[in-house]
């Protein structure tokens, strides 16, 4: 894939979120930058420690958001996680670390995703041979294979429901694997006119890793992990199955004997360290109030932060494909940072974080914008649902504005809730609509304005009392 420029990244997130240019830029320029080091020479490359982001803003200002597409555009591994989570009872110490393992874990499936692709069609010509020979009944004999060798971890049984053409032309299946029944069989199988029919595959089943005091696979050592797993016993399980999900299956097995897994998990430890992203969101959660305060929570909080320093300030962290150095890779925080501030984080870790961005509170201009421009925008959304009905829907320039600037109100007088309040408005205003709309099409109503007047109606009267509207808006 084409490294994007930081313009480009910000151009692929102007599709979906608005405004916050400022911490568009960062992410961007932060993406870019890890693509440049890895340019470098491998002594220089070393020595460049990434620069760490803290976005802060209030709630639903399009944090998470940003991270959440920006996932979607780097070809990197990354992984979000919330920071409260490490604060959870049942969590404790180097449970921390478990994010660096899901990181590579995210790694390892990409690269294998990518390896897979690249050995796609030997895998599925070798595929299509087993699948033959599973058709015409024929299990393939450790002496008798030609050009094929019988798997290890699947033998083949026979057919479930023997095939009429195995038997027809049984006598002079023994000339070789491009016979003429074969041929037959591989054009009905291309035709897809097999695929419902059923056949017997012989699957490798891993009982599921048992629990040990309480801890599962997650938090024991991984050594610990890799010697019980080889303890697990593998069973051998003969499935009756669709002809398509053999198909599937083999496929998978074939794949997996064309990989090299050794390979495979080198690259992933590779990339994992050179362009991994961990966003962690909600960091506020893990600062302690400066008011001096402390209770049991805090001390899971500092504790928390202080098992996730040595992870940000870059150290090796063992896992069960092998050791993870994690100094260049690339932590995106944010948090709404209501009640505290970056200060109530322990200086350290706040040192690892030179970066800090503002995301600013959303107007109702910008709220206009949001309800209409991103792709696949909310009021296009309820477009394309109502238009399923057979109802077309117009939008009054008035009536976004209205939209838009009741949701301004709300989040005033209610709760501020950030964009996240559009979406109740747009159901409120919609809920009546929502109801009828099969009978509108029934009646012969086939199209349908919204106006300023209906969003008004039906918004107008639950800003009157705050008391009540903070249970129904
Ligand atoms: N600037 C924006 N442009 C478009 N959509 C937005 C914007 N900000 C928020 N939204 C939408 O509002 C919802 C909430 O946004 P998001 O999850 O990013 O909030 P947040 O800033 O992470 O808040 P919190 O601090 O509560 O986690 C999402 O559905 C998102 O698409
Ligand atoms: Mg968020």
């Amino acid at each position: 894939m084409l490294e994007l420029t930081p313009r480009q990244i910000v151009a692929q997130l102007d599709r979906h979120i608005i405004g916050q240019d400022q911490a568009k830029k960062a992410v961007a320029i932060a993406v870019r930058n890890r693509w440049r080091r890895r340019q470098l020479d491998p002594e220089l490359a070393r020595e460049i420690a990434p620069k760490n982001i803290i976005m802060l803003g209030p709630t639903g200002v399009g944090k998470t958001e940003i991270a959440r597409r920006l996932a979607g555009l780097v070809n990197a591994p990354f992984l979000k996680v919330e920071s409260s989570k490490y604060t959870e009872v049942g969590y404790h110490g180097r449970d921390v670390e478990s994010m660096i393992r899901d990181l590579l874990d995210l790694a390892i499936s990409k690269v294998r995703r990518e390896q897979a692709e690249k050995v796609k069609e030997i895998a599925e010509a070798r595929t299509e041979e087993r699948l033959i020979d599973l058709l015409l009944g024929r299990t393939p004999g450790p002496g008798k294979s030609k050009g094929w060798v019988r798997s290890e971890e699947s033998t083949v049984g026979a057919p479930a429901t023997p095939v009429a053409i195995a038997t027809e032309a049984a006598e002079s299946s023994e000339e070789g694997p491009r016979d003429a029944s074969r041929e037959l069989m591989r054009k009905k199988l291309r035709a897809g006119e097999l695929d419902e029919r059923t056949l017997e595959v012989s699957v490798a089943e891993h009982s599921a890793m048992p629990m040990l005091g309480g801890m599962g696979p997650d938090q024991m050592d991984p050594g610990m992990q890799e010697m019980l797993s080889s303890l697990m016993p593998s069973k051998q399980k003969l499935r009756s199955v669709s002809v398509r999900e053999a198909q599937r299956i083999l496929l998978e097995e074939e794949t997996e004997k064309l990989l090299d897994r050794e390979k495979v998990i080198e690259e992933a430890i590779e990339r994992t360290e050179q362009t991994g992203l961990i966003f962690l969101d909600e960091i506020d959660k893990l600062a302690l109030p400066s008011d001096g305060s402390r209770s049991g929570a805090d001390v899971s909080r500092q504790g928390v932060q202080r098992d996730l320093l040595p992870i940000v300030e870059g150290s090796s962290v063992t896992t069960r494909h092998g050791v993870v150095n994690t100094d260049h890779i690339l932590f995106i925080a944010a948090g709404a940072f209501h009640n505290v501030s970056v200060s109530d984080l322990m200086p350290e870790l706040q040192g690892r974080f030179p970066i800090r961005v503002e995301l600013s509170g959303l107007t109702a201009a910008d709220f206009a914008r949001i309800l209409t421009e991103p792709d696949n925008a909310i009021l296009e959304q309820q477009q394309a649902l109502l238009g399923v009905e057979g109802l077309e829907v117009a939008y009054e320039d008035a009536a976004i504005a209205a939209m838009a600037e009741l949701a301004a109100t709300a989040n005033a007088q209610l709760q501020n809730i950030g964009a996240r309040r559009l979406m109740t408005i747009v159901e409120r205003v919609f809920e009546e609509i929502n109801f009828e709309a099969p009978e509108l099409k029934a009646k012969g109503e086939t199209s349908l304005t919204v106006t300023e007047t209906l969003v008004r109606e039906r918004i107008a009267p639950l800003l009157e009392d705050g008391d009540v509207s903070k249970f129904v808006l």
